[in-house]
């Protein structure tokens, strides 16, 4: 009778009435580096403060010559691509599946996403990359996905053969390496978010990384006009447009800066218990049927942003992922998701019909759900887990419990 699924009426396996998962860790710590900021300052034009402090900081975290602080992770994408010098009718290598931020900012810009299917774990398929090169690709970008390292000696290689610049949308997989080499430092540029739910957190915000300085002076054009004035050198001739700059304002929140710069703290000790946590549940998934535990490529530490597996139904009578998640949930797993928000970008409209909103355009492009079968195949498939970092990390073997519990049953749900 223990054994009867909660969905067909036996026992829940997990009955906790607390939040199985909490994220972002605001602690005291983190309210205290707030209030000491507002008590400071909350507007810094130029690079001050602390903002001044958190660049630098990353700069040194990353090895780079600039980082920038932007509002959002959008930003910093806009920013980078602007900066990298994309202009209409340039053609940009891009993942089919990824947020769809990381592509989005190219159509500020004229510059037309060419979208690239993607491997077993999600990040783009580096065998695919060169037939979509032709005489306008400018730029590779690549994003390191649920916080997994792409393959980028491969990507490195193939930019480097086509003198394309390489650029990095590492938002989800702040901390994480591969071959030893932070992710974001691989090409000439990289952006990540700070937005709520990443590793490092200001709430919103985004960060800029790069050691071009023809990068970095046209990011600060863009979005930081009183930075610019100060940051781009006279003789430059862009500073003759330093004190409007582009029109934008991309800045961060001061105190968005100061919950960050105190979340960075806390980076090596989250990154340690999520690969705890990550491997306890590789280790006793990933012999259940039906599970395939997320492949880490040889010599890659991921961020744990997520735990994203994938479903075989196959291998469970051809049993719906949806039946499956919906026992899950009914044994008390709250946190099981499948991760609706980020579908092929094929599915969105802006990829299907661009000319509608942009008039540019027209019948430049338009791609459908057919197009990306194996980015379709992981998103339909996904099973999505928190990678739990701390005290709350006793639901791990409770949520693993319930995984085995669904599937030593599954007959019952067929
Ligand atoms: C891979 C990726 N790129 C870009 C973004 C956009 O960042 P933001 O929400 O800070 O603008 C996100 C945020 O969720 C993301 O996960």
């Amino acid at each position: 009778m223990k054994n009867k699924l909660a969905i067909k009426g036996g026992p829940k396996t997990i009955n906790s009435k607390i939040a199985h998962y909490i994220w972002p860790n605001i602690s005291t710590k983190t309210k205290k580096a707030v209030l000491n900021q507002l008590n400071k300052e909350i507007s810094l034009y130029v690079r001050s403060g602390i903002i001044e402090k958190l660049e630098t900081r990353l700069s040194s975290y990353f090895q780079t010559k600039h980082s920038l602080l932007t509002s959002s992770g959008t930003a910093a994408l806009h920013s980078m691509y602007f900066g990298g010098d994309i202009q209409e009718n340039d053609e940009v290598i891009c993942p089919a599946y990824t947020h769809f931020a990381t592509v989005t900012p190219l159509f500020q810009l004229g510059a037309t996403p060419v979208l690239v299917d993607c491997e077993f774990d999600g990040n783009i398929d580096t065998s695919e990359i060169e037939s979509k090169i032709t005489q306008k690709t400018k730029a590779i970008v690549v994003t390191h996905m649920w916080g997994m390292p792409c393959k980028m000696d491969s990507i490195v290689k193939i930019a480097r053969k086509y003198g394309l610049l390489l650029f990095e949308d590492a938002s989800q997989a702040i901390g994480a390496t591969f071959k030893g080499k932070k992710v974001g430092t691989f090409g000439q540029a990289a952006a990540f978010s700070l937005q709520a739910k990443k590793v490092v957190t200001g709430g919103e915000g985004g960060v800029l990384l790069t050691n071009n300085d023809e990068i970095y002076y046209k990011a600060l054009l863009l979005g930081q006009p009183r930075r610019s004035e100060i940051e781009i050198p006279k003789p430059h001739p862009l500073h003759d447009y330093a004190l409007t700059g582009m029109g934008l304002k991309y800045r961060i929140h001061p105190l968005a800066a100061a919950i960050a710069n105190q979340q960075l703290d806390n980076l090596d000790y989250i990154m340690r218990n999520r690969q705890r946590v990550a491997n306890k549940l590789v280790k006793e998934l990933k012999h259940l049927p039906g599970i395939k535990t997320p492949l880490i490529q040889q010599e890659s530490k991921p961020s744990w942003y997520s735990f994203v597996m994938q479903y075989d139904s196959s291998e469970l009578d051809d049993l719906p992922i949806s039946k499956f998640c919906e026992a899950l949930k009914a044994e008390g797993c709250k946190e099981v998701s499948r991760p609706n928000f980020t579908p092929p970008l094929s599915h969105f409209a802006l990829f299907q019909n661009p000319g509608k909103l942009f008039q540019s355009y027209a019948g430049k492009f338009s791609y459908t759900n057919k197009d990306f079968p194996k980015a379709e195949r992981f998103y339909n498939n996904a099973i999505k887990l928190p990678c739990w970092y701390g005290t709350e990390s006793k639901f791990v073997n409770l949520y693993i419990e319930a995984f085995k519990k669904v599937i030593d049953n599954y007959r019952e749900l067929l």
